[in-house]
């Protein structure tokens, strides 16, 4: 059995289809946070298999060891966390809290229940601002904001507990831009409020909800002068998972870039959109968002190396797939109904 945090989000929700159409059984942690567990019902409904939901917070070290035994767990895919780069300026302790301290609990609860396996979703954001590109994994790590820092701060406490026990055996990803949707239309990115990133932007205008893209800069060292991004489809990210998970059959630790390779600019990610959703998406120029660089994608050499991974969808599948998901549910799972789940006899302290 495979434990996966965070996989009622949007990233889990498609890892969990990826483990489940492997034939792998699921149990995930979520406190629902930033997320309706109606997207795990539309997973068992992809799948055609059902997995477990257990409603606890990370930062329960208590209820994450007895769900570690009561399962029999052999690994944890750990995606549980706040990402939210501007909210992690105004609110830093809350970031600090439930990423550093919810990754320590976890890490405790599975050192007492004897798991040592763990894919940790780490970000290209540890980079901070682009020294060269593309960026390989040996770029220094120079994180800019607060949430970049507690992905950092975990990495280097994933990298000290393998130094101190050979047993473990952990992957860390960065990944780069996941956008997209599974092809179904079923699971996709929900976003709370104004979303805080293009995709999700773009798609709401082009559904109708919002009048216009404001695109922060257009004076950047680019050919178009707008951002340059790696923008990976999200079921191509997760399969990744998939790839490390096999690769760490052998022990020791792994970091590798998730990403595609290319950039592409924000223009050309708003004119794919019109192209393949038929729908027209304006737009205007505003002042570039503090904090944002010109340009930043990945050298993903490592990883087809490593694990014989590479992203395969295009920016017009990324785009086809956002769209199908965000037409076919304008209100994203608000309005769902209610889960019928496997229903376990363990209690567990509220988390
Ligand atoms: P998401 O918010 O959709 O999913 C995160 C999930 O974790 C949510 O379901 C939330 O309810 C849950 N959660 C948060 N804190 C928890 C806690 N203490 N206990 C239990 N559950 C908790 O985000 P996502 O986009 O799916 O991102 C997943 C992971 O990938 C995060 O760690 C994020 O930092 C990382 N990441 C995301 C991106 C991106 O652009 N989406 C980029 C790089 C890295
Ligand atoms: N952008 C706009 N208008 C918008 C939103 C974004 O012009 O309304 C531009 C940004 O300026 C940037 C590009 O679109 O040039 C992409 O911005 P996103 O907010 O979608 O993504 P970021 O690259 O800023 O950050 C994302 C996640 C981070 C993660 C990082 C690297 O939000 O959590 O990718 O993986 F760390």
């Amino acid at each position: 059995m495979i434990l996966l945090t965070g996989g009622a989000g949007y990233i889990g929700s498609h890892v969990s289809v990826a483990l489940s159409d492997a034939g792998l059984d699921v149990v995930v942690v979520d406190n629902l946070s930033n997320s309706n567990k109606a997207s795990l019902e539309r997973v068992q409904t992809i799948c055609g298999r059902s997995l477990v939901f257990r409603h606890a917070d990370i930062c329960n070290e208590e209820a994450v060891y007895e769900i570690l035994r009561a399962y029999d767990v052999s690994a944890v895919i750990h995606l549980a966390g706040f990402k939210a780069v501007g909210d992690s300026s105004v609110r830093p302790m809350a970031y600090y809290e439930n990423n550093v301290v919810g990754t320590m609990r976890l890490v405790s609860a599975m050192t007492r229940a004897s798991v040592k396996t763990l894919v940790f979703s780490s970000s290209a954001t540890v980079y901070g601002c682009p020294e060269y590109l593309p960026l390989d994994e040996k770029h220094p790590l120079k994180p800019t904001n607060p949430y970049g820092r507690t992905k950092f701060f975990i990495e280097e406490m994933l990298k000290d507990l393998c130094n101190s026990d050979p047993c473990w055996r952990v992957g860390i990803l960065r990944y780069f831009n996941p956008v997209g949707a599974h092809e179904s239309g079923l699971i996709g990115e929900d976003p709370v409020g104004i979303p805080n990133n293009l995709l999700p932007f773009v798609a709401q205008v082009a559904v109708g909800k919002r009048d216009k893209v404001l695109i922060f800069g257009n004076d950047y060292d680019t050919a178009d002068g707008t951002g340059i991004r790696d923008f990976i489809h999200v079921v191509d990210l997760a399969c990744g998972h998939l790839s490390v998970l096999n690769h760490l059959k052998q022990p020791g630790m792994l970091t590798v870039n998730l990403g595609t390779g290319s950039g592409n600019s924000v223009l050309e990610v708003i004119r794919t959109f019109e192209a393949v959703s038929g729908r027209s998406v304006p737009y205007e120029f505003g002042e570039r968002r503090p904090g944002d660089v010109a340009a930043c994608y990945a050298n993903p050499t490592f990883a087809r190396k490593a694990l014989g991974w590479k992203s395969r969808r295009s920016l017009a599948q990324m785009c086809a797939d956002h769209w199908r998901w965000q037409s076919q549910n304008p209100d994203g799972y608000r309005g769902t109904q209610p889960l019928q789940y496997r229903v376990s006899k363990l209690k567990v302290r509220a988390g």
